[in-house]
C-alpha cells in the first residue's frame, strides 16, 4: 500500500457525474495500490448521515437559511473529526463527493447572499480545505436530465429550476477561479471513460 495522505473533493451541479467519478477514481487508485477512503457530504460519518436526513428529507422550508448553514456545517464537523482527519493521519487518500465549496454555493447563494456567513462559520469550525478539488463542469440542462432520472426520497436542490442551476454553474466556475491553486475543471459532458481518464490524470499529479 502506498501512503499518500491527500484530500480530494468533487464538486459541481447536481447530476454532473460527481458520484460516478468519485467512485471510479477510488477504484482505480485502490487498484494502483493506494489506500483510499471514499466518502460523501452531507454525511460520511454516522452522526453526519443523521443530519443528512434532516436537511435532505422532509419539508425543506422548516429550516431558515441560517439554520441550514449550521446543520451542513455541523455535519461537516462530525465528518471531519470522525472520518476525514483520522484517515489522513493514517496516510490514506480521502475522496469526498462534495465538501465546503457546496455550502459556499448552495447555502451561500440560493437563499440570499450568505457567502460571508458560510465562510465565517467555515473558518471557525472547519478550517480545512482540500488538497485538490475536481470541478465536474457541464451545462445544467444535461445535469438536470441525468439527476432527475435517479431521484429518490431526498428533497434535492434540483427543484431549483434552470435559472438558479445556471447561477450555480457560474458560481462554481467563479469559485474555481478564486481558489485556483486547488481547483481543476474537467468537462463532464463527455462519456464516462473520457471524464474518468482526465480525473485520474489530474489526481495523479496531486498525489505525486
Ligand atoms: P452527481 O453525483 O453529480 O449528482 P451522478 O454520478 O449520480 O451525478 O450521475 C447522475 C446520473 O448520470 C447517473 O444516473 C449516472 O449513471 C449518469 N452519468 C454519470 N456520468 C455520466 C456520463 N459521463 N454520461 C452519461 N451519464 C452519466
Ligand atoms: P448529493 O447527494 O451530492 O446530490 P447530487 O448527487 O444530486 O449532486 O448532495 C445532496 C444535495 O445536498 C445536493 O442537492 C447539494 C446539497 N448540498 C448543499 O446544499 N450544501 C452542502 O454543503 C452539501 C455538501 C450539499
Amino acid at each position: 500500500m502506498t501512503l499518500s495522505s491527500t484530500f480530494i473533493t468533487f464538486e459541481g451541479i447536481d447530476g454532473s457525474g460527481k458520484s460516478t467519478q468519485a467512485r471510479r477514481l477510488a477504484e482505480t487508485l485502490q487498484t494502483e495500490g493506494h489506500d483510499v477512503v471514499l466518502t460523501r457530504e452531507p454525511g460520511g460519518s454516522p452522526g453526519a448521515e443523521q443530519i443528512r436526513k434532516l436537511v435532505l428529507e422532509g419539508d425543506p422550508d422548516r429550516w431558515s437559511a441560517e439554520t441550514e448553514i449550521l446543520l451542513f456545517t455541523a455535519a461537516r464537523r462530525d465528518h471531519l473529526e470522525r472520518t476525514i482527519l483520522p484517515a489522513l493521519a493514517k496516510g490514506q487518500v480521502v475522496i469526498c463527493d462534495r465538501f465546503a465549496d457546496s455550502t459556499r454555493m448552495y447555502q451561500g447563494l440560493s437563499r440570499g447572499d450568505l457567502r460571508k456567513v458560510v465562510d465565517q462559520l467555515h473558518s471557525l469550525m472547519i478550517g480545512r480545505e482540500p488538497d485538490l478539488t475536481i470541478l465536474i463542469d457541464m451545462d445544467p440542462d444535461t445535469g438536470l436530465t441525468r439527476a432527475l432520472s435517479r431521484q429518490g426520497s431526498e428533497e434535492r436542490f434540483e427543484d431549483f429550476g434552470p435559472d438558479l442551476q445556471r447561477q450555480m454553474r457560474a458560481g462554481f466556475l467563479a469559485l474555481a477561479d478564486e481558489f485556483s491553486d486547488r481547483f481543476r475543471i474537467i468537462d463532464g459532458a463527455r462519456d464516462m471513460d473520457a471524464v474518468a481518464a482526465d480525473v485520474h490524470a489530474t489526481a495523479l499529479k496531486a498525489l505525486s
